[in-house]
């Protein structure tokens, strides 16, 4: 699978260690930053994986940064992407399975690098179950929809 990574300074570590394991699976990773631990800014990971996953770079997703709340949300930003932060793998896996997420975020200041990997199989090795789900997952994306129509206005 071809898999998008990215973190900010204070997952530097984790990021290395998730890249090194995903490599030992036979997953080809593709790495956008940050590239070392020195301090940098978040959303600026965030956007470039949630980038790579609307373009079609890459099939799956994973953000990493101190909680993973600042990165998920910046990735969410990107029209029809959804990232989910998690600190388990049972949420992991139900982000895809339920809620088709793309992404998955967590916090290298919350999970220990066991925990970490447990969550990033789950992720891996879970499908979305559409029915039900994908009409959520629809309501969703008319949101997004809205959201354009209505600045489409504005801008008239
Ligand atoms: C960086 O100190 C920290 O704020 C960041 O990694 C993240 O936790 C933000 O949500």
């Amino acid at each position: 699978m071809i898999i998008a990574i990215g973190c900010d300074h204070a997952a530097f570590t984790m990021k290395e260690d998730i890249k090194a394991y995903l490599a030992e699976k036979g997953h080809e990773v593709k790495d956008y930053g940050t590239f070392s631990p020195e301090s940098c800014d978040y959303p600026l990971y965030g956007e470039k994986v949630a980038r790579a996953l609307a373009e079609g770079q890459a099939e799956r997703g994973i953000l990493i940064c101190g909680t993973g709340v600042g990165i998920s949300l910046a990735a969410n930003k990107v029209p029809g992407i959804r990232a989910a932060v998690c600190s388990e793998p049972l949420t992991a896996r139900l982000a895809r399975q339920h809620n088709h997420a793309q992404i998955i975020a967590f916090g290298a200041r919350i999970v220990g690098p066991d925990t970490a990997k447990n969550i990033v199989d789950a992720f891996l090795e879970a499908e979305f179950l559409g029915g039900r789900h994908a009409r959520r997952v629809g309501q969703i994306e008319e949101i997004e929809k809205k959201n354009r129509e209505l600045q489409q206005k504005e801008s008239v």
